[in-house]
C-alpha cells in the first residue's frame, strides 16, 4: 500500500516518462511548505526545465496535462516559478482510511530491499555504573532497531560491552586486596567502579601499585587461572545487573558480543593492517595514518593547527604492546562483515567519539569494507536545570538505575491523585507503562545532536509533546469502544465531511512516511512529532464530533476512523518501545 506521497510520486514518474524520455533522477513530491496551497508539491518541472533550458512554468503546465491523477488529486494548481501542487480529494482519503482499517501495517510499506543491519547500542563499560548518558544510546537504538525490523530488515541488535582493557589490571589488583563478593553480587557495577577509582588515585603517586596493576593484567591477558576465574564473575554479576535494566526498559539484545570477544583476533588484525600497508610503526606503536586520497579538509587522519595539517594518526597498537579502542572495533566490522554479512552498522553512541568513527569508518574503507554502509548515528548530552552535564544533588553522575526508579516513584505519585480508586497492582503498572514511556520519549523526542535539559514536570505532563500526552488519546479512543461495548470497529464505509474529520484522516495516511523519514535519517523524533500531531487532531475531531449519538453510518465511520487513530497511536509508540493502557 503507497502512502500518497509514494503514490503521487509513482503518477509524477509515469507522467514524466511520458513527456521527456529517459526519465530524469527519481520525482520529488514533499509536503507542501504551506497547507493552505495543497497538500503535496513536486518541483520537478522546474529541475527538468534547468535541464532543458525551457520555461519552468510551460512544463509544469504540460506536465499538469499529462498527468493520470482524477481519483487521487483535484487537478493540480502550478503555482510559484513551476511546482505543481496538488489536494487530495476527499474520497481517496475515505477510501485510504477505510483501507488502513484492515491492514495490520496500516500503510506502512515493506521495504523494497531489506538489508542486513547490525545495530550497535548501549554498549555500556562493564567496571563503570551505567549513568544518564546510556539512556540515550540505549532508548535510541532500541527504536531504531524496532523501526528497521518493522519495515522489513533483518536487524541484529549487538551490545558491545566494554568488558576488556587495561582498566582491568587495576580492578584485579584493588579487588584482590579489598573486594566483597557481597557487594559484587548486589551492585557490581558500583563496586567495581568504585575500587577502580581508588587504585587509579593511589597508582598516580605509588608506583609499586601501578606496577602491581599491570603484572595483574598481564596475567589476566595471558590466561591465568586465577584472574581469568575473577574477570568472569565481574562479567557475570554486571551482565546479570544489565539485565534487570534492560528487562525494566523492554530492551532486548540478539548478541552482546563485548571487547573481549574480539581480543584474540586482534594481533592478528594489526599484522594484517601492516602487512597491506595500511598501518606502520611510529615510535614503538602501531598507526593508521592518513593515505592523502581525501582532502585535507575532510581528512580524519589530518587536523589543523595554527593553518598547518599534521598528522592525526589512529592507534592501533601501543608501544607497551597494548591494544586500543580502535583495534577492537576494526575486529568488530570484520567479524560482522563475516558472520552477519552485515551491509550496514549502525553506531548509536555519544557524539564525542565522532573523531573516532571518522577514523574508523576510513580505516575500514581502505581495508576493503567499503560496501558496507557504516554510520555513526550520535546524541548529545542530557543537561541539568543549570544547562550543564546533568548531575545528582552530590554532584555524581545521575545513575540509570535511579533515572528510572524515579519515573516509575513520579508517575505512581500522579496516578494516585488522577486514580485513587486504583489497586495497588493496577496503579504500579500504569506507573511503569506511563513513567517509562514518559522517560524514554523525552529523549527520543529531541532531535538526538542537540543537547537537552532534563525536566521531570514537563516529560510527566498530559499536554504537550509527552508520551502520557499520545498515550491518553489512546486510553481515550478505547473509551468509546467500552462505552459502546465493541471490542473493535464495525464493517463500514468511511465518511470525511467535517473538517476535523478530514484532517485526522489525512493525517492517518503519512504514518507510512513518518516511520521512514525517522528511519532514514535515524531520528525518531520525527515520529514523535507524527504521534503527536495525531494525538492532537483526534482530541480536536472528538471535542468537535459525537461518536456514539451520531446516527448509524456517520457513527459507524467514526469508530473506523478512531480505530484507524487508535491503533496508528499504539504502533507508533511501540515502534519506540512505549507500551499502552487501556485505562488511565
Ligand atoms: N563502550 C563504549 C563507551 O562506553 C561504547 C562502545 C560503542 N560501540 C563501539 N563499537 N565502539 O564509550
Amino acid at each position: 500500500m503507497n502512502t500518497p506521497r509514494q503514490e503521487l510520486e509513482a503518477r509524477v514518474a509515469q507522467a514524466v516518462q511520458k513527456l521527456f524520455p529517459p526519465a530524469p533522477p527519481a520525482p520529488y513530491v514533499r509536503p507542501c511548505p504551506d497547507p493552505r496551497h495543497g497538500d503535496f508539491q513536486t518541483n520537478v518541472a522546474l529541475v527538468q526545465a534547468k535541464e532543458a533550458k525551457a520555461n519552468p512554468r510551460d512544463l509544469a503546465a504540460k506536465l499538469a496535462e499529462a498527468l493520470e491523477i482524477d481519483d487521487v488529486s483535484e487537478k493540480p494548481e502550478i503555482a510559484g516559478p513551476g511546482f505543481l501542487n496538488f489536494r487530495l480529494k476527499p474520497i481517496y482519503l475515505a477510501e485510504q482510511v477505510a483501507r488502513r482499517g484492515k491492514d495490520d501495517r496500516l500503510g506502512v510499506p515493506v521495504a523494497a530491499k531489506p538489508e542486513a543491519i547490525v545495530i550497535d547500542y548501549s554498549s555500556p563499560n562493564i567496571a563503570k555504573e551505567m549513568h544518564v548518558g546510556h539512556l540515550r544510546s540505549t532508548v535510541l537504538g532500541d527504536a531504531l532497531a524496532r523501526i528497521h525490523c518493522f519495515l522489513g530488515h533483518k536487524v541484529i541488535a549487538d551490545n558491545h560491552i566494554g568488558d576488556w582493557g587495561t582498566g582491568f589490571g587495576m580492578i584485579l589488583f584493588g579487588f584482590k586486596r579489598e573486594g566483597d563478593a557481597e557487594k559484587l553480587r548486589h551492585d557490581p557495577f558500583g563496586h567495581l567502579e568504585a575500587i577502580y577509582r581508588k587504585i587509579q588515585a593511589e597508582a598516580k603517586t605509588d608506583e609499586a601499585i601501578n606496577e602491581a596493576a599491570k603484572r595483574e593484567l598481564v596475567l589476566l591477558q595471558q590466561g591465568d587461572a586465577e584472574n581469568r576465574k575473577l574477570w568472569e564473575q565481574f562479567l557475570k554479576y554486571s551482565l546479570d545487573a544489565l539485565e534487570v535494566i534492560y528487562q525494566k526498559l523492554g530492551v532486548q539484545f540478539d548478541y552482546t558480543l563485548g571487547e573481549s570477544f574480539y581480543n584474540n583476533a586482534l594481533p592478528e588484525v594489526v599484522a594484517e593492517l601492516v602487512q597491506r600497508g595500511l598501518a606502520r610503526e611510529s615510535e614503538g606503536a602501531i598507526a593508521i595514518f592518513s593515505d592523502g586520497t581525501l582532502p585535507p579538509k575532510e581528512d580524519p587522519f589530518l587536523v589543523s593547527e595554527k593553518g598547518e595539517f599534521r598528522n592525526n594518526p589512529l592507534l592501533i597498537r601501543k608501544s607497551d604492546g597494548g591494544y586500543n579502542y580502535a583495534t577492537t572495533d576494526l575486529a568488530t566490522i570484520r567479524y560482522r562483515h563475516e558472520h552477519f554479512h552485515a551491509q550496514r552498522v549502525i553506531y548509536v553512541v555519544d557524539g564525542r567519539q565522532q573523531m573516532h568513527f571518522r577514523q574508523l569508518f576510513d580505516a575500514a574503507r581502505r581495508w576493503g569494507y567499503g560496501d558496507m554502509k557504516l554510520e555513526h548515528v550520535w546524541f548529545g548530552t542530557i543537561l541539568g536545570p543549570d544547562k550543564k552535564p546533568i548531575k545528582t544533588r552530590e554532584g555524581g553522575d545521575v545513575k540509570l538505575k535511579a533515572l528510572v526508579a524515579e519515573a516509575e516513584d513520579r508517575a505512581e505519585k500522579i496516578i494516585e491523585e488522577k486514580r485513587p480508586e486504583l489497586s495497588e497492582t493496577e496503579r504500579l503498572r500504569l506507573a511503569r507503562v506511563v513513567g517509562l514511556g514518559a522517560l524514554k520519549y523525552a529523549d527520543l523526542a529531541q532531535n538526538r545532536n542537540l543537547d537537552y535539559v532534563f525536566n521531570w514536570e514537563k516529560l510527566l505532563a498530559f499536554d504537550g509533546n509527552t508520551a502520557p500526552y499520545v498515550q491518553n488519546a489512546y486510553v481515550r479512543i478505547r473509551a468509546i469502544f467500552r462505552k459502546a461495548g465493541l471490542e473493535e470497529a464495525p464493517e463500514a464505509s468511511v465518511i470525511l465531511a467535517e473538517p476535523t474529520e478530514l484532517a485526522l484522516g489525512r493525517k492517518l495516511l503519512d504514518f507510512g512516511d513518518s516511520v521512514q523519514l525517522a528511519a532514514d535519517e535515524y531520528r525518531p523524533h520525527y515520529l514523535c512529532l507524527y504521534l503527536f500531531d495525531l494525538a492532537t487532531l483526534f482530541h480536536k475531531f472528538y471535542e468537535a464530533c459525537p461518536v456514539l449519538t451520531a446516527e448509524a453510518a456517520v457513527r459507524d465511520s467514526r469508530l473506523v476512523l478512531g480505530d484507524v487513530t487508535a491503533r496508528t497511536l499504539r504502533q507508533g509508540l511501540h515502534l519506540l518501545g512505549i507500551d499502552v493502557v487501556e485505562q488511565m
